[in-house]
């Protein structure tokens, strides 16, 4: 049986992999193996969000969320460029766990499955290449799950396939009451922001 990369437990045999990437000056070599989301090289996708997300600063402090971590590029690259933030990396994946506990090995990083993330953590930021082969309604759950945890002005960062629905979702995020808009679009994928609505004053 072919298992997806979100199986949590894959029982298919790890063969390592090496995946390498420059970006923003600073050269990463990450272990990857079978099993996990793009185990081969960095994501299209992911170097797209990446490259065009607005990274946070050396001195961002607070509490930033990778969700769906896989071997954990997304994670890396934040805690290495904002040391001083805390970030979470979450996957359903244990193998995807394990590759990015060994990846994050010395930064501040905790490496969760979605249900051992504290119910009262908020996240300044939120940073994802979301798992749209799960289907569109798991998809759905998924960020109705983990957008209302972020800060009154905190900010996510998603990354789409144009032809995997950007749009689309752009649209359904708007009408579930968020703030979405386009940031950027390169080699076929949109860089979404998405913000809680602000509260108007009475
Ligand atoms: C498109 S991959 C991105 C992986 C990694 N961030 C990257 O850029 O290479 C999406 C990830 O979401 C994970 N995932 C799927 N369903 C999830 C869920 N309900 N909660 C958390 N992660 C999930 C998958 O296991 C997969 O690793």
């Amino acid at each position: 049986m072919t298992e997806h990369y979100f199986t949590r437990e894959p029982a298919a045999q790890a063969h390592s992999r090496e995946v390498s990437f420059s970006l923003a000056g600073r050269n990463y070599v990450l272990s990857a193996a079978s099993g996990v989301f793009s185990a081969g090289r960095l994501d299209p996708g992911t170097a797209v969000l990446l490259r065009k997300g607005e990274l946070p600063k050396a001195d961002t402090q607070g509490t930033l969320l990778d969700l769906g971590c896989g071997y954990g590029p997304i994670a890396t690259v934040l805690a290495t460029v904002a040391p001083q933030a805390s970030v979470w990396a979450v996957d359903v994946n244990s193998r995807a766990r394990e590759l990015t506990r060994e990846n994050t090995k010395g930064l501040n990083v905790t490496v969760a499955a979605p249900e051992e993330v504290p119910e009262g953590l908020r996240f300044a930021q939120i940073w994802s290449n979301p798992p749209i082969r799960v289907g569109k309604q798991e998809l759905h759950h998924l960020l109705l799950t983990w957008l209302p945890r972020l800060e009154p002005d905190g900010v996510a960062w998603l990354v789409v396939s144009k032809h995997l629905g950007a749009d689309s979702l752009q649209e359904w995020l708007h009408e579930q009451g968020w703030d979405a808009s386009r940031h950027a679009s390169g080699s076929g994928f949109r860089v979404l922001t998405v913000k809680p609505v602000r509260s108007q004053a009475p």
